[in-house]
């Protein structure tokens, strides 16, 4: 549908196909190296993502940079998006019909990207990219394929702030990103 970066980008930035328009203070389409081989998906802006329109820059973004540098990768290495690109209000998981009219957007991406592997951060992305539900601690750590992409579940680092326990199984998950694209 979209045919160029350019295409897409002024499509979403103008977007108003569903209530999440009406409270952002900015579209957070995406950020991060266009022809990157490792794509990172999250769940959908927060208050801090919504101000700058960046995804992850909050807390659980530092975190994950955090993590990124443990394992030798650079953010301007991978491209981070989310599965919706305006902030649910007060931080609610997106709605189906908002995730929906959404994802033509996130799709071009995924094309446009045309990354070996995408990481599903959380179960929002697991949900919507594998049609999953409520899996991500028995899907996490798998490896999927979809339309030739190798697909790695993973926690979302929200919840690792929120429960340390889980920090240890996303380093897991890292780390085999990194042998996976050491592989490839
Ligand atoms: N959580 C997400 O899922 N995405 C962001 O961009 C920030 C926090």
């Amino acid at each position: 549908m979209y045919e160029n970066w350019e295409e897409v980008e002024d499509a979403c930035k103008n977007c108003n196909k569903c209530r999440l328009c009406n409270e952002r203070k900015n579209v957070v389409f995406g950020i991060g190296n266009k022809n990157a081989k490792v794509m990172f998906i999250g769940e959908g802006p927060g208050a801090d993502e919504d101000i700058q329109g960046i995804p992850f820059v909050g807390k659980a973004g530092q975190l994950m940079n955090k993590a990124f540098e443990g394992i030798g990768l650079k953010r301007d290495d991978v491209y981070i998006t989310n599965i919706v690109k305006c902030r649910p209000p007060k931080n609610r998981n997106p709605e189906r019909d908002e995730a929906e009219a959404c994802i033509e957007y996130l799709e071009a991406q995924i094309k446009l990207v045309n990354p070996d592997i995408i990481v599903l951060l959380g179960s929002v992305a697991l949900k919507n990219i594998l049609g999953i539900e409520y899996g991500i601690t028995a899907s996490r750590g798998k490896w999927f394929e979809k339309d030739g992409i190798k697909i790695l579940p993973t926690f979302h680092p929200a919840a690792l702030l929120r429960d340390d326990t889980k920090k240890i199984y996303f380093w897991q998950d890292l780390k085999k990103i990194r042998n996976k694209k050491e592989e490839i």
